[in-house]
């Protein structure tokens, strides 16, 4: 006897729910532009993209952005392949740009534990910014284990694993336009 698991098929047939369709993500992401253009006014700033998850994100809300901006990327990483960030989170991929005296807007794509940011805020804050400001697409609260809150925020989602819009499992579903909670089949470390 043969026994048969699921297989993931690495599009929208692995998800159980959408929980931001491309239209919503879309309208959120240029209230947020918005808003952090008010905010910023004239004043010229980096965007600091956490790779890889607020890639997608980050495409999207600097085109949007009314502001003088420049784009630096880092890297850090927690997750590996699994669904559990292993700590602390490492900081990869330092920054290519000089940040001392610029505002500082970190983009990433989801606030979870809080761990991340965390990290990131330390050290750039070593950089000497004149301010530094963080901006995120999603928030699961119910998970922080720090207290920490985005200065810019676009949707409060439950707790549950999600992909899509740049968000990964194993690197897989980036790509997807909305952004889903992954079945539970999908979410074991080994893919
Ligand atoms: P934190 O350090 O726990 O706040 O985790 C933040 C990072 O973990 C994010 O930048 C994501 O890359 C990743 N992450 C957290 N939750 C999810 C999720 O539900 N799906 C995909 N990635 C996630
Ligand atoms: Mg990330």
């Amino acid at each position: 006897m043969e026994t048969l698991t699921p297989q993931p098929t690495y599009t929208l047939a692995d998800l159980d729910e959408v929980l931001a369709t491309e239209s919503q993500i879309a309208e959120r992401v240029s209230a947020l532009a918005r808003d952090i253009s008010e905010h910023y006014g004239s004043q010229d700033i980096t965007v600091v993209c956490v790779l890889s998850g607020a890639l997608v994100f980050t495409a999207d809300l600097i085109r949007k952005l009314e502001v003088p901006t420049r784009l630096d990327c880092i890297r850090a990483d927690s997750y590996g392949n699994a669904t559990e960030a292993s700590q602390p989170p490492k900081i990869r991929n330092p920054l290519k740009t000089d940040i001392k005296d610029r505002h500082v807007l970190i983009v990433d794509d989801i606030l979870d534990t809080g761990n991340t940011l965390v990290a990131i805020l330390r050290h750039l804050r070593q950089a000497e910014p004149a301010s530094l400001a963080t901006c995120v697409l999603l928030d699961k609260k119910e998970r922080r284990q720090v207290e920490l809150e985005a200065d810019f925020s676009g949707f409060e989602i439950p707790d549950a694993f999600v992909v899509g819009y740049g968000l990964d499992f194993a690197e897989h579903y980036r790509n997807l336009k909305c952004i889903g909670s992954l079945k539970p089949e999908f979410q074991s470390a080994v893919q």
